[in-house]
């Protein structure tokens, strides 16, 4: 059975985006985009609340992006290649290849994909991960702390979610950034 993995960039006080939306503390210098893409790299499936989808559709849309960097075109070749399932209900049409709209998150469809699937299924933004952590779906956590307070904004974690954890893994970088990846406990 595939693992549902809940991944995010997040400030010491647990927000992925500040009160004004702002995160650019949160942008990945090489050392852990380089990271990022191995551990994007094994997944088939990328389950995406719309807002998170608009900020990483560029990775197919905007080619001077993947110009930056050899690690930055890795994340690119590594993106498209992903199947992708946006949740919304205002989307009218995906802008990217190998992506489809759904309207509803439909927990009972999400378990039957985790039981099919080859390869793990990634869940993003928030907003929307909160219906699979509410589900009982999510089976890691991926979390890349920032060295940062931002005081309040969007919370990378949802209230009202009780859950043991173990930790699987951790790992600090040379800009502060600190990786903690859990799996959830019955
Ligand atoms: N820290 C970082 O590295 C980083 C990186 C990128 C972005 N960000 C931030 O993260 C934010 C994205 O997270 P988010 O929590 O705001 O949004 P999100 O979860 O990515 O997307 C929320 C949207 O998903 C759709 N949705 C949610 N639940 C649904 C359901 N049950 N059924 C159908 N559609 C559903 C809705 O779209 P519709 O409104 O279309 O119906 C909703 O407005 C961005 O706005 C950005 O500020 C942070």
């Amino acid at each position: 059975m595939a693992k549902l993995i809940y991944s995010a960039i997040t400030s010491l006080d647990g927000y992925v985006a500040d009160v004004d939306g702002n995160f650019e503390w949160a942008v990945p210098d090489e050392e852990v985009h380089t990271f990022i893409n191995d551990l994007a790299r094994p997944v088939g499936t990328h389950l995406y609340g719309r807002r998170l989808y608009e900020t990483m559709v560029g990775w197919e849309t905007d080619p001077t992006l993947a110009d930056h960097s050899p690690v930055m075109r890795d994340f690119a070749e590594i993106w498209q290649a992903a199947d992708k399932i946006v949740y919304s209900k205002t989307l009218e049409t995906a802008s990217t290849a190998r992506t489809r709209i759904e309207r509803d998150f439909d927990p009972e469809a999400v378990r039957q994909m985790k039981s099919l699937a080859a390869r793990d299924l990634i869940v993003g933004g928030p907003e929307l991960a909160a219906h699979a952590f509410r589900a009982g779906l999510v089976d890691e956590y991926h979390l890349f702390v920032a060295p940062m307070v931002v005081g309040g904004g969007k919370q990378s974690l949802p209230d009202n979610v009780r859950q043991q954890l173990a930790l699987l893994d951790e790992r600090r970088f040379g800009n502060g950034m600190v990786y903690l990846a859990y799996r959830t406990r019955p």
